[in-house]
């Protein structure tokens, strides 16, 4: 699938940020990327690669950082691999794993120390020169099986009301606020609502909404400035939702994209919701679902 298929036309290029310690993973992200652990028979970066590919977006930059080379050499050839496929003629396999039909070039760069996703987007800065750009975090996925279509909405709406940033955002239980990024929303319908302004982490009697940040962006290339001018938090981190604060209380146009049903965002960024995603897309797994489901009614029912 192509970009033609949507009218956005300039928003070929994404920033998929991966250089995350991923602390909330350990032990299993000791040495390994935490983008690389598998959901279902995936790995969970190659879900949003696919999902940028079918959205338009076909030039991607990977931030990565130490211990991440498994990202590239996922995404790279293999020869000796291709070979041992094609001589036992597992076709199928092999078109799987030569990424060919995503159409995709792969770019990567460095975060050299983790000073946040904001200093992570920074790093993208080159690469995406003047134009507009997504930014999609690489422990994230967006409906099962990532089939999702809200990034080509997004760049569809950023182009058509000029906008600065269209951020994805989806509802959240009101008692779980204090886990995310909640925006303020002046008015507008689900595909398009203005933000006012952003709360990072509110109690939920603080929160201005249940409508978190859900880890796809689109930008203009003016927020490498305001993430510049972002100062670090206590961790020491620049945060990208700081620079769309600033967005916010400059008047620059920041909008929102509410997901549907379908396409709820999969964090996989700690194991409650690492195990939940693994089971839920492994039940929908075409080939092992049914069987797994049995397995499961047979555990669960003791
Ligand atoms: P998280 O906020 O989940 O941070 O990152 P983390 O460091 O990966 O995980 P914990 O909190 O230590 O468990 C969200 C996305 O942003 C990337 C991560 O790789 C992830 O895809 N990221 C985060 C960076 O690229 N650089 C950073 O400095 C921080």
């Amino acid at each position: 699938m192509t970009g033609a298929r949507y009218s956005h036309r300039v928003i070929r290029s994404a920033i998929i940020p991966v250089a995350g310690l991923g602390t909330r993973l350990l032990p299993a992200t000791k040495s390994q990327p935490k983008e690389m652990l598998p959901v279902a028979r995936k790995p969970i970066v190659q879900y949003v690669v696919e999902e940028l590919a079918a959205n338009g977006v076909h030039d991607m930059l990977f931030v990565t950082g130490r211990n991440k080379a498994s990202i590239e050499n996922h995404f790279d050839s293999d020869p000796e691999l291709f070979r041992a496929l094609d001589a036992t003629n597992k076709t199928e396999l092999l078109q799987e794993v030569l990424f060919e039909e995503l159409n995709a070039n792969f770019f990567y760069t460095r975060q050299r120390q983790q000073q946040g996703l904001g200093d992570a987007v920074l790093c993208g800065e080159n690469f995406a020169g003047e134009q507009p750009f997504v930014v999609a975090l690489g422990d994230s996925i967006l409906g099962l099986h990532a089939r999702s279509k809200a990034v080509a909405r997004m760049a569809d709406l950023f182009e058509a009301r000029h906008a600065s940033c269209v951020v994805a955002v989806e509802e959240v239980p009101p008692e779980e606020t204090s886990h995310y990024g909640i925006v303020q929303i002046a008015d507008g319908t689900d595909d398009c609502m203005r933000v006012l302004n952003l709360v990072e982490k509110p109690a939920p009697e603080d929160a201005p909404s249940n409508l978190a940040i859900a880890g796809r962006y689109v930008f203009s290339p003016l927020v490498f400035d305001l993430i510049r001018r972002v100062k670090p938090d206590r961790k020491g981190e620049i945060q990208l939702t700081d620079a769309i604060q600033l967005m916010c209380e400059e008047g620059k146009r920041v909008l929102a994209v509410k997901l549907t049903g379908e396409e709820r965002r999969y964090d996989i960024g700690n194991f409650p919701s690492y195990f939940e995603t693994f089971v839920e897309f492994a039940l929908a797994d075409p080939l092992y679902g049914e069987a797994f489901r049995k397995t499961l009614q047979r555990l669960v029912g003791g």
